[in-house]
């Protein structure tokens, strides 16, 4: 199979893009979004999907779009293949602006940029090796090409003994393994995953991510990849983006905006992901103390920025008394360690004002929640 990353669009475009000569980090972009907007004609009148988005998307790099429904994600998405034709600003693939683009044009460029959906859109009356030839024969590819590039593309993506097969007698995970087969016969720089896991059980997620995973390294793809679960992006995104009302609210490399989110709608996207207060301990938590032999909870944040996990022992000695370890951990994220402690410390010379300041020389963030007996 060829890599995927020596291809460049061939069309030749009168205009190229201007600006984009000073940015040298802006002119390896493989995807650029520029003062994008996209309004629709829905039935009760204009409907604003998309305003001024200004995204660069690099070569190889598996990018992350999140959002609550109806935030734009799909549209943003479907304009990089001009599935959707922009209302305002410009869409450039390598530098080529594809607004201008005629059908012929068109064809080539939906060939070179793969798409795999939620519901996979398989043809159930075809087999799974007819699915995967389909998009070969239409293109006029002959037939012994077709028969090389459909089994070795079964083959990376592990249905090598279900050629014959029909959608109905697949799982989801199989289903979807064809349609990023499928999605791949043109050897496409750019892979578009909109919601491609959310039909799938957690395990089959897992083993379809670290496929995607295998193609973006082994084929040097740029895969962009909408998704409402958090864990998809925190296991396989380099950089996210988060939209609002059809804008950019918040992006970033993963360890980043998953470690310390600043928007309100990532914090609540992101909610799920952090451990929320034992419900035992909430109840019994209290804003003053009761009594003088009262425990202080602290809750300490790691949100990235520090390069070494935090050192347990320099921090309980700091803190003094007798520290519990309530709730916690840390995961690494692109080599970053983000996470939270929940601690109670008892019979410590310090007051929690104190407390806090102490532990604020080990994590990111640092809150005195109350106080337990
Ligand atoms: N074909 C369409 N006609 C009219 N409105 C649309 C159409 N497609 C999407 N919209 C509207 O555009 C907004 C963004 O939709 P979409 O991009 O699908 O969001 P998301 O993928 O984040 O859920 C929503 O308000 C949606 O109702
Ligand atoms: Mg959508």
């Amino acid at each position: 199979m060829t890599a995927a990353t020596q291809w460049r669009l061939e069309i030749p475009e009168p205009q190229k893009a201007d600006q984009t000569e000073l940015h040298p980090q802006l002119n390896r972009a493989h995807v650029r979004f520029i003062g994008l907007g996209k309004t629709y004609n829905g039935q009760q009148g204009p409907v604003a999907a998309l305003h001024g988005i200004d995204l660069a998307i690099q070569r190889g790099e598996v990018f992350g779009i999140i959002g609550r429904s109806g935030a734009g994600k799909s549209s943003l998405i479907r304009t990089i293949n001009r599935l959707e034709q922009p209302s305002t600003g410009r869409v450039l693939i390598d530098q080529v602006d594809i607004g201008h683009f005629n059908e012929d044009q068109l064809v080539t460029l939906r060939r070179r940029i793969g798409m795999i959906f939620q519901h996979f859109n398989l043809m159930s009356a075809k087999t799974v090796w007819q699915n995967v030839e389909l998009p070969l024969k239409v293109a006029g590819v002959p037939k012994e090409k077709r028969e090389q590039k459909v089994r070795e593309l079964l083959e990376l993506v592990g249905l090598q003994g279900k050629h014959k097969a029909y959608p109905a007698q697949l799982s989801g995970g199989q289903k979807q393994r064809v349609g990023i087969a499928r999605a791949l016969v043109h050897d496409p720089a750019i892979l578009l995953c909109d919601e491609a896991t959310s039909a799938l059980d957690p395990e089959t997620t897992q083993s379809i991510l670290g496929l995607l995973r295998e193609i973006n390294q082994r084929l040097g793809l740029t895969i962009v990849l909408i998704t409402h679960e958090m864990a998809v992006i925190r296991d396989i995104c380099d950089r996210v983006v988060v939209l609002e009302h059809g804008r950019i609210v918040e992006q970033g490399p993963v360890w980043e905006v998953f470690g310390n989110p600043q928007h309100e709608v990532s914090k609540t996207l992101l909610a799920p992901l952090q451990h929320a207060l034992p419900e035992e301990l909430q109840s019994r938590l209290q804003a003053q103390p009761q009594s003088s032999d009262a425990a202080v909870v602290l809750r300490l944040q790691f949100t990235g920025s520090a390069t070494d996990e935090p050192d347990l022992a320099a921090l309980f000695a700091a803190l003094g008394g007798r520290v519990r370890l309530l709730q916690g951990g840390v995961e690494r994220i692109q080599g970053h360690a983000l996470g939270q402690l929940l601690l109670a410390v008892a019979g410590s010379s310090h007051s929690a004002e104190e407390l806090h300041q102490r532990a604020a020389q080990w994590a990111q963030q640092v809150e005195v929640l109350g106080y337990v007996v």
